[in-house]
């Protein structure tokens, strides 16, 4: 080892021992014929002094150090001068006199300071993301991630899990996210995919019989970026043989239970609540709802009917719902406020948003005209409207209208400060199996999820109201990780393809190696996915998951430190034995 101690562990009980430290050059000051160094590595930071009546040939040598130089240093511990404390660090009250310095390596002045409170653009913190991972901050995320990994592995452990690694180069199964492709040198013409999950590879190793599978693998995904999506990403990947929903569920409360312990060394509450997605919708406006504050909706629609309002009445008759936010005590709300709200309904999808104020036991608005006195009052007693309040509508088929009012109460939410600091876990059940996209049904999740059993009469008699054994693990509004239980019989199986337009052949060619694999004894199993950089992110309390990935991609996927995507050049498509074609984008 180069060096006897690191930069944050030496204190007044080290006092006159000889030491040797490396680290970074974090700060050199002069002061009066005397330098004082901040020496820094991962652990902390050291005061090292080179004091020429200490020793004059140590000193001459710091007069040229600069930041972010590479020292090995050998000296005393010794106590500051009293009042030269610093109670912030724990090195604060000792400081080495050097006796020896060996600059192990010099450094250019670097682009962006290696301080906490940074102020660079995101593409340059990237290009220079080594720096930037120089900071005691992002160390800290890091770390902290590192800690979550190891409690991960630990508790699966522990839980009689195996840990299993699935292939990278897959083939491509329709449904799922959109996968990056890769050509293949050795079979000209042929491309590999890289698996957005591991889905299939997870439940052919329950029919190999592992039983408890689990896995931390990197899912490649080739979408648009959000600050909660990357195209790479980390998965804590989980499946289990012969279980039903609650039992994943109570796994991975289990695994939340023990990394909040562990971790954060705090007690989470169990079992988490539970919503289905109609309710989390028709409340919330969302799959994924924060229930750090309230403010749920009401289904207006059966009151509305009655009113001369054409845009309400239009979308009820249409078999559309109407609902109704009460932002309490919004009534203030200015002109450019509620243009905000209206701009932000149609942003996501809404036609716009009505308002109504509420003054003393009148309602107030350019709408109200449209509904009698009879209807107000209903209105009023539905949604408890008290003087002050602001009321906001909206009208359309069922998940557009509670989507749109959804992302309009998380304004409110944030505007009116309405959002605890806490933590908000709850599971989102009963998602519909199929959704139907231009008259034709499609699986929401993917096509081996099995149906609620007690709806598995209703497949081929009315399919939009089966339910999947499906459930989402949310957290403070984000989506922390969904899975399900799969589909484990041909039966079942053919049932559903017909729905989707499917024969069980036409399915078997697509999906051949896992219902070939079905043939031979597959047992019921299901499991789940969660986001391990939300799960990071969101537990240390970050709102961006790139500041928990130590290489992140930037927002239009490019990585500005090693230029990826590159150009492919003449060689590499020799290599491949191909010629390269561009289409321009559309
Ligand atoms: P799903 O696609 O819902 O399920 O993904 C599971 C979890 O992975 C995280 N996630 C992402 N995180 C960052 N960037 C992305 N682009 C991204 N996409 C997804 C989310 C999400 O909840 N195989 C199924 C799971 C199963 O059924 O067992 C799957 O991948 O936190």
């Amino acid at each position: 080892m180069k060096r006897t101690h690191t930069c944050g562990e030496l204190t007044k009980t080290d006092i006159q021992q000889e030491v040797t430290l490396c680290g970074w050059v974090q700060t050199r000051r002069d002061h009066g014929g005397v330098v004082f160094v901040d020496l820094r590595d991962r652990y902390g930071i050291t005061q090292v002094v080179f004091d020429p009546s200490h020793n004059k040939n140590v000193h001459s040598k710091a007069d040229k150090l600069g930041r972010e130089w590479v020292l090995q240093i050998t000296g005393k511990v010794s106590l500051r001068p009293k009042g030269m404390e610093n109670s912030k660090l724990k090195t604060g009250e000792i400081e080495i006199m050097t006796d020896h310095l060996e600059i192990l390596n010099i450094a250019e002045t670097p682009p962006i300071e290696i301080e906490d409170n940074l102020e660079a653009g995101e593409d340059t913190r990237l290009k220079y993301r080594y720096l930037d991972l120089r900071r005691p901050s992002m160390q800290k995320k890091l770390m902290f991630r590192h800690e979550i990994m190891h409690a991960t592995r630990e508790y699966f452990k522990q839980n009689q899990f195996v840990e299993i690694e699935t292939p990278i180069l897959v083939k491509t199964t329709p449904g799922g996210a959109r996968v990056f492709k890769t050509p293949s040198r050795v079979h000209p013409g042929k491309f590999y995919a890289l698996p957005e999950s591991p889905q299939i590879y997870k439940q052919l190793l329950m029919v190999a019989g592992l039983d408890r599978y689990f896995q931390i693998p990197k899912c490649l995904r080739d979408e648009d970026l959000r600050a909660d999506r990357q195209p790479e990403f980390t998965q804590i990947d989980v499946e289990m043989s012969f279980v039903e929903e609650k039992d994943i569920q109570d796994m991975i409360e289990g695994l939340f239970k023990y990394l909040f312990k562990t971790v954060l060394n705090k007690e989470l509450p169990t079992p988490f609540s539970r919503l289905t997605f109609y309710d989390a919708m028709s409340k919330y406006g969302s799959d994924k709802p924060d229930l750090r504050f309230g403010l749920e909706f009401e289904d207006v629609t059966e009151i509305i009917k009655h009113s001369d309002f054409g845009v309400f009445k239009s979308a009820a008759d249409k078999n559309g719902h109407v609902f109704c936010l009460n932002a309490k005590g919004a009534g203030g709300f200015s002109r450019t406020e509620l243009e905000e709200i209206i701009d932000i309904g149609k942003r996501h999808g809404l036609g716009g948003v009505a308002w109504m104020k509420v003054n003393g036991t009148v309602l107030e608005s350019n709408i109200v005209k449209y509904f009698s006195a009879e209807v107000q009052k209903q209105l009023i007693e539905k949604i408890k409207a008290q003087d002050g309040d602001l009321l906001l509508f909206a009208a359309d088929e069922f998940e557009k209208a509670a989507n749109g009012l959804g992302q309009v109460r998380l304004h409110i939410g944030k505007k009116l400060n309405l959002i605890k600091d806490e933590w908000k876990f709850l599971w989102v059940v009963d998602f519909p199996l199929y959704e139907q996209v231009e008259d034709k049904w499609t699986a929401r999740h993917h096509i081996f999820t099995h149906p609620k059993d007690e709806d598995l009469d209703k497949l081929e008699t009315d399919p939009g109201t089966v339910r999947g054994k499906m459930y989402d693990v949310v957290l403070n509004g984000w989506e922390l990780g969904g899975g399900s239980i799969r589909i484990h019989r041909k039966d079942v199986q053919a049932r559903v393809c017909q729905v989707l337009g499917m024969t069980y052949e036409e399915a078997e060619k697509t999906f051949d190696f896992l219902l070939n694999a079905f043939k031979y004894g597959a047992p019921p199993h299901g499991g789940i996915a969660l986001g391990l950089d939300r799960t990071t992110a969101l537990l240390s309390g970050i709102a961006d998951i790139r500041e928990v990935i130590a290489f992140p991609r930037n927002k239009a996927a490019e990585n500005p430190m090693d230029g990826s995507p590159q150009e492919w050049n003449k060689e590499f498509l020799d290599d491949l034995h191909m010629k390269l074609d561009v289409v321009k984008k559309q």
